[in-house]
């Protein structure tokens, strides 16, 4: 392969988070190199080279770059029939390319093939259990791809008259009549593309809200509690902000005492997660949340853990002024891949005029409801996204509320939450769990002794993929020493449970007796330990030839 990739890998992990002292991520095994050269042998066809692929499709892939380079090979157009111009009429020679473009000239077959290989590579929801903590990787109904592709939905163009997707913007302003109803939010932006987008959005809603109460040089500084999401120290930098760690206490919820040992006029806003990054509820968010009001600061709510909570509690009830929900977790997009996704900002109230543009609108005229984009709204903090965000995934997230209904959506939290301490109860026998807090829709465990056997944490984690799991969350949240951060979801059957349960036990024997067959796990990957660091860093995304 020429691409760095990676197996197992936690994709909420830092990369580099240290784990006592230590790097969080294993350096490459013997013989895993991230850059090892195309294996598929090459034979000679006349002048042209053409790829040998292997037809189990065990060997090494090619890229579809180097698969076949045939100057009449690749798809085959009919004429465009439109008569020809003069080039040189229509883009000056200066702007041309000077060289051919590269493309791949494939043919379909080879193609379809090429992606079908690689994609038996690719551990997914397809192939099994996929329980990465702080994920929540859980199985998206495939109606909904269907859904998602309608020509009414797949082949609209954001330029269109509103007039002519009145059905469209009547779905966005149906899908934030959901949220609001869900989050106890007042209104609701659809636009930022991801998590990390809407805390960057409600940042920036919070700034804008104490500018105008002559506040905004002064409340500089967020306040971050030491287990969340490494993306909401991030924001607040990336909006400008101080960020400022609030410590936990040994059980991992707030400590109060040290939260309120930071408060002050200075303070913009709190962000938390709740049940925060451990699986654990917050149990004293009313308090957290008056002490926050009475100190002049706004309540953010990281909403990316809702798949607990839809349906049972809302985050205004408990005080949050700001929400972001990920939807590519809890309503029917997949997590993870670089997106798209979409992470919808909520405000109360008093926040909704500074809402990025543009809006949707509904206005009841004397025959028919209509839809509208509404761009006039002067205290906007101006836009975030293009067009209305990710129009897809948000079709996907209105089919998904729509099937399952409020009762089937609270369902949902009810068995994730069921879920995650049926596994926690069967794996507490083996490790030891890091909170006796009650545990929500997910749970951490510890597995130092494992770590005195001369075996880490992320060595399970790979042994877990040669039994068809995928890898939980290693490392994270970091004060956990050897964590494992696991969260089954709700998707997830009682026989799936139990044949993890199984094969951890398995793992632990294996720990005792040949711990090596541990430590260089896996064994039964197309390819081994990767070296995870430098794959996230330096990804090669183009190709030369
Ligand atoms: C608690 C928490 N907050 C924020 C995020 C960031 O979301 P995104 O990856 O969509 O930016 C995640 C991601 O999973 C998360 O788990």
């Amino acid at each position: 392969m020429t691409t760095d990739q990676t197996v197992g890998q936690s994709v909420d992990q830092p990369a580099e988070a240290p784990v006592d002292g230590q790097p969080a991520v294993a350096a490459p095994s013997d013989g895993a190199n991230i850059d090892a050269a195309p294996m598929a042998d090459s034979v000679a066809a006349g002048d042209v080279p053409v790829a040998v692929q292997h037809p189990s499709g065990s060997g090494p892939e090619r890229l579809i770059n180097e698969l076949r380079h045939h100057p009449h090979g690749g798809p085959q157009l009919p004429p465009v029939g439109v008569p020809e111009q003069d080039l040189d009429s229509l883009i000056p020679a200066n702007r041309r390319r000077r060289s051919k473009l590269g493309l791949p000239t494939t043919s379909e077959p080879e193609i379809l093939r090429h992606f079908g290989r690689l994609a038996r590579r690719t551990f997914s929801l397809q192939e099994g259990l996929y329980p990465l903590g702080s994920c929540t990787m859980k199985y998206n109904p495939a109606i909904n791809e269907a859904l998602v592709r309608l020509d009414g939905f797949a082949q609209i163009h954001p330029y269109q008259p509103e007039d002519t997707v009145q059905g469209a913007l009547r779905l966005l302003y149906e899908l934030e009549e959901w949220l609001k109803e869900i989050t106890g939010m007042d209104r609701i932006s659809l636009q930022p593309a991801a998590g990390a987008h809407g805390e960057w959005t409600g940042l920036r809603i919070i700034q804008a809200y104490h500018r105008d109460q002559g506040e905004g040089a002064q409340r500089d500084t967020v306040l971050v509690p030491d287990s969340a999401h490494g993306t909401n120290p991030a924001s607040a930098t990336l909006a400008g902000l101080k960020s400022v760690t609030v410590k936990s206490t040994a059980q991992g919820l707030v400590d109060l005492d040290d939260y309120r040992s930071k408060l002050g006029p200075h303070v913009a806003a709190i962000m938390l997660t709740n049940p925060n990054t451990l699986g654990l509820f917050e149990r004293d968010i009313a308090e957290i949340a008056s002490l926050a009001h009475a100190a002049g600061a706004l309540l953010y709510y990281d909403g990316a853990n809702l798949n607990a909570m839809v349906g049972v509690a809302r985050p205004a009830d408990m005080g949050f002024d700001v929400v972001h929900l990920n939807l590519h977790k809890t309503f029917s997009t997949p997590h993870g891949g670089g997106g798209p996704g979409a992470g919808p900002c909520g405000v109360r109230d008093r926040l909704a005029a500074y809402l990025p543009v543009p809006t949707v609108e509904k206005r009841e005229d004397a025959a028919a409801s209509r839809y509208f984009l509404d761009w006039d709204r002067p205290q906007s903090i101006g836009k975030v996204r293009s067009f209305v965000g990710n129009f897809a995934v948000l079709v996907k997230a209105y089919a998904y509320m729509r099937a399952y209904g409020g009762d089937g959506l609270r369902q949902v939290a009810m068995d994730a939450v069921l879920n995650a301490n049926y596994l926690k109860a069967l794996l507490g026998r083996t490790f030891d769990i890091a909170s006796s807090e009650p545990s929500m829709h997910e749970f951490v465990l510890t597995t130092k002794k494992a770590k005195d056997l001369g075996v880490r944490n992320i060595d399970l984690a790979k042994r877990l993929l040669d039994f068809g799991f995928y890898a939980p969350t290693v490392s994270f949240p970091l004060t956990v020493p050897e964590a494992l951060m696991v969260e089954p979801t709700e998707t997830e059957s009682r026989e799936t449970l139990d044949s993890f349960v199984a094969a951890v036990e398995q793992i632990w024997e294996e720990v005792q007796t040949n711990p090596d067959v541990v430590r260089h796990a896996p064994h039964e990957t197309p390819v081994g330990r990767l070296d995870e660091v430098r794959a996230a860093r330096h990804p090669k995304l183009t190709w030369r030839s």
